[in-house]
């Protein structure tokens, strides 16, 4: 018998105002034509008064124990991805806990920007296997509207606030076709801070700070970085990119999208594609991504999920997930 972590329910939150590309070009120098050739962009939600990192995580955590089936009691570990907490302490996934009512189990974040959520999945699934926790709320949250500079047309245009979330229970199974978490590998490179980084922080200026990015750089390192990842977790499994029912990418860029599936011969009929709706929302794009295609029906039970993300750090990773 072996211990694996299955999916079981998937959710998702967004702050109420839908921002478009013409709404922001009112603000910034910017057009909805560059955006949209660009990057793929074409609306983002921004998160007003009352909304928080915090608030649309148990959002998301609500939505996702409502589509397992699972009492807030049932749930013994929270793992929250992102970069945009609500305090520097103590972690918001301590506030989610509370918010959900599953108080006394395990709740910590999990800092890895846009591939915190990869990250938060081979934590959570390593410590499900383990038999430190039966049943997981995996979360990507994120207030990204808040750490972006608003006269910086280079970035400011590209990101947006949401949370998705996922419910994770240890089985045991001795079926190779059993649904669970098949493998998961995760990387970082600390020599491309200054390419994407924060330029402020608690022990350094003491302030939240503004993100800044050299984008063309960023992209050549996301695409060889991915297609490595991903290779790196078929091997693992001994399956190939064919094999692959659907590929649930971090959302930065269409480019980079259509760039990392061609790399792998892979259709671009079997990439989920949300970042036109929701930019980019750091951690929380690949669970937003993933909630949008089990909802619509597009991911249905029995099939091979890949998800990946490359961000902030440098740091990437991927999973295979038999649903
Ligand atoms: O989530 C973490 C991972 N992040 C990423 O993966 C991001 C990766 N990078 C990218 O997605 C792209 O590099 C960007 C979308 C950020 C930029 O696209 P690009 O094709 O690399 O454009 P660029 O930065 O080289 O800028 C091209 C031109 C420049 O003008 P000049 O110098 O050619 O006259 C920019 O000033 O586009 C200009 N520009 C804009 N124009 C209108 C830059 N931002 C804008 C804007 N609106 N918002």
């Amino acid at each position: 018998m072996s211990r694996r972590s299955v999916l079981i329910g998937t959710g998702s939150a967004l702050p109420v105002r839908a921002v478009s590309n013409a709404q922001l070009a009112e603000q910034v120098d910017t057009s909805d034509e560059w955006i949209v050739e660009r990057t793929g962009i074409r609306n983002r939600y921004i998160a007003g008064e009352g909304e928080t990192t915090g608030t649309l995580a148990a959002g998301a955590a609500r939505a996702a124990m409502e589509a397992a089936g699972v009492e807030p009691k049932g749930i013994d570990l929270i793992v929250l991805a992102t970069a945009t907490p609500d305090q520097t302490f103590p972690a918001t996934a301590t506030w989610v806990q509370n918010e959900l009512g599953c108080n006394g189990g395990i709740a910590f974040d999990v800092a890895a920007v846009c591939s915190g959520f990869l990250y938060a999945v081979g934590v959570a699934d390593s410590m499900l296997r383990s038999g430190m926790a039966n049943r997981a709320i995996v979360i990507g949250a994120e207030t990204f509207s808040r750490i972006l500079d608003w006269e910086d047309r280079g970035t400011c245009v590209l990101f947006g606030d949401g949370a998705g979330a996922i419910v994770l229970e240890a089985r045991d199974s001795d079926d190779p076709q059993a649904p669970g978490i098949l493998a998961t590998k995760l990387h970082a490179d600390g020599a491309h801070n200054q390419l994407l980084y924060v330029d402020g922080g608690v022990s350094t200026t003491g302030t939240a700070g503004k993100l800044r990015m050299k984008g063309k750089e960023v992209f050549r390192h996301a695409v060889n970085n991915l297609s490595s990842v991903l290779g790196e977790v078929l091997d693992e499994v001994g399956l190939v990119a064919t094999d692959i029912d659907w590929l649930v990418p971090h959302q930065a860029n269409a480019r980079i999208l259509d760039a990392t599936a061609k790399k792998l011969n892979l259709p671009a009929s079997k990439v989920v594609i949300t970042v036109d709706r929701h930019a980019n929302t750091s951690a929380a794009s690949v669970p937003l991504a993933l909630d949008a295609a089990v909802r619509d029906g597009r991911i249905k039970p029995g099939q091979l999920v890949m998800l990946e993300a490359m961000g902030g750090g440098f740091t990437w990773g991927a999973s295979l997930i038999r649903i």
